[in-house]
């Protein structure tokens, strides 16, 4: 049971305003790319793949068939149906999947929803053929702790919305996610911090931000006097841009953990 309702709503709004424009992906491209060493024929599980951005961000960076496995019907509707990308109903707690019949996992964005993360990390152990790594783009609370190496205000949502990082907090640490996987039988293998970037300005962000509120789960914990002053945050640091000529970088700076 994921944290919020991916229902047909949150999907459309998570299709408007969380996907990141693949131009915006390049510092993850370059990462993912190292980690993974895609070579043809590979086969990649995408795991809690949402709309399926990064399932077709890697079947076209680099050839690979991806098996998009989602378990909301409508956030599935959104993947992209193209020959290499082939979208299967499931949970990570029960891929539908047979035994070492992929050659990497991926999943951003993800591991707060699962339930029982230790036994996700043994299915995808399961499906995974020996050696092959599992790739995690996320947020983890502890590596954003005051003497971590990671900035609050590195997360965009976090930046002008601050009150989202108590959500974030209850969200699994770098250690249990690495504990849960090494129970599985993976080790770390590297952790790198990769941004993602947006061209457009704040000025985009305030028009969407009550979609961006419906789509996110730190967001929907926000109270409606939180939001407000949120908004009002960004109203300021707009004023402010516009003052100075000087506009506001947009995008994430988060982390891929590699396991193997
Ligand atoms: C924040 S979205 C991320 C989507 C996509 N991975 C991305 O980064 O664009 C989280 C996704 O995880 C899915 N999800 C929730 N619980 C899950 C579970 N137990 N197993 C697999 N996916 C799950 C949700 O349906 C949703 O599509």
């Amino acid at each position: 049971m994921a944290r919020i309702s991916y229902d047909d709503a949150t999907a459309a709004a998570f299709k408007a305003v969380r996907e990141i424009p693949r131009a915006g992906l390049e510092e993850w491209r370059e990462a993912v790319g190292r980690h993974l060493r895609p070579a043809p024929g590979m086969t990649l599980v995408d795991i809690g793949a949402g709309t399926g951005a990064f399932s077709s961000a890697f079947s076209d960076w680099f050839g690979l068939r991806v098996l998009a496995v989602e378990p909301s019907a409508a956030m599935r509707c959104h993947i992209p149906q193209t020959p290499s990308i082939q979208t299967l109903a499931g949970d990570a707690c029960a891929l539908p999947l047979a035994d070492a019949s992929a050659d990497a996992a991926w999943l951003s964005l993800v591991i707060h929803h699962i339930p029982d993360l230790e036994l996700a990390a043994r299915e995808i152990r399961r499906v995974l053929r020996p050696g092959a790594p599992v790739l995690i783009r996320q947020a983890y609370p502890d590596r954003y702790e005051p003497s971590g190496p990671l900035k609050p205000d590195g997360i965009e949502t976090w930046r002008w919305f601050p009150e989202t990082a108590r959500m974030a907090a209850t969200f699994p640490s770098l250690e249990t996610t690495c504990a849960a996987f090494a129970a599985a039988g993976f080790h770390r293998e590297a952790l790198a911090q990769v941004r993602d970037s947006r061209s457009t300005s704040l000025a985009d962000l305030a028009v969407r931000v009550d979609t961006l509120r419906r789509a996110d789960t730190t967001m929907r914990s926000l109270s409606d006097d939180e939001f407000e002053q949120g908004k009002e945050r960004l109203r300021r640091a707009m004023r402010q841009a516009a003052a100075t000529g000087a506009p506001e970088p947009r995008g994430n700076l988060l982390d891929l953990l590699v396991l193997r």
